[in-house]
């Protein structure tokens, strides 16, 4: 029998929206490299595709990842961590070009966290937890958690998760701007994150991306830099049919029909 895949892929109703669900759920979706394999190749499938507009990528309702396969790293050595680039290839996610939304219900631990932080915005549950536990195994966060969590919540916060393992709520998640939406309690993440990106996906692709290369822009460079790159996208995107549709249709008071172009 042939083995049942780690990621679930299906689409939204409006068929617009990839939906990517990580799928060890005996292992609670413990990371592990044949995991990254496939959930690599799916996102480089979606963003191929042209009928993809937007991503979502979950674990479900029950929990998103509880960090990476420990039973898979426990006795890697350093010379074969270094020669095969052991996490290298883990942050794929974060080169995707269109907009990915994370949906976080249960655990996101170490690598869970870290993944989640890698997509664009985070909608979870109340009851979530987000935790970088990784000290508790005598290492450090290694999927871009000591960077990225200081970017989202700052750096005290991000010390106080990663120096004593402190477990933080989808509420506080909120709170602090790890997560961008929170549910209502006994809401579907899945479902309210998918209706997030089909809102997303009723706009014009080309600005979506636009908007997503700017907004990345503000991690990576000084602020001059990152201002100039704003204003030249800004000015790119009079070149395209699509603002000129979406001021035209301002004007005349109708819907506009974005044509990607
Ligand atoms: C491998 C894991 C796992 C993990 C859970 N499992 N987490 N296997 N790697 N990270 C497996 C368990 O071994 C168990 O398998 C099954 O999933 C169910 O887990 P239980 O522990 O029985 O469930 P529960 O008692 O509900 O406890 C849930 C839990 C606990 C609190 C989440 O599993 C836990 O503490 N997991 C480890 C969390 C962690 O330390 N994550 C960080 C990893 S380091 P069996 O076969 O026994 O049924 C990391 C580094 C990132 O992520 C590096 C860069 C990306």
């Amino acid at each position: 029998t042939q083995a049942e895949p780690m990621v679930l892929t299906s689409r939204s109703e409006s068929g617009k929206v990839a939906i990517l669900t990580l799928n060890r759920p005996k292992a609670l979706n413990a990371l592990s490299t044949p995991l990254f394999d496939q959930l690599n190749a799916e996102l480089e499938k979606a963003d191929a595709d042209e009928s993809v507009r937007a991503i979502v990528l979950t674990g479900g309702e029950k929990v998103f990842a509880a960090g990476a396969d420990i039973k898979e790293m426990k006795d890697k050595q350093f010379a074969e961590a270094y020669k095969n680039n052991f996490l290298g290839t883990w942050a794929k996610l974060a080169d995707i070009r269109k907009p990915i939304i994370g949906a976080v219900a249960g655990y996101a631990l170490g690598g869970g966290c870290e993944l989640a932080m890698m997509t664009d915005f985070i909608v979870c549950t109340p009851k979530a937890v987000f935790a970088q536990p990784e000290i508790t195994l005598g290492i450090i966060p290694g999927g871009g958690g000591s960077q990225r969590l200081v970017t989202l919540i700052g750096k005290g916060r991000a010390m106080d998760m990663v120096l004593t393992n402190r477990k933080v709520s989808g509420v506080e998640a909120g709170q602090w701007g790890l997560a961008s939406r929170v549910t209502e309690d006994g809401q579907s993440v899945v479902e309210e994150a998918v209706k997030v990106a089909d809102g997303i996906a009723k706009f014009g692709v080309v600005a979506a991306q636009a908007g997503k290369e700017a907004v990345n822009a503000a991690l990576e460079l000084p602020l001059a830099q990152g201002l100039r790159l704003e204003r030249r996208l800004f000015q790119a995107l009079f070149a395209t049919a699509d603002q000129k549709e979406g001021m035209a249709a301002f004007a005349e008071k109708r819907k506009p029909t974005w044509t990607d172009n």
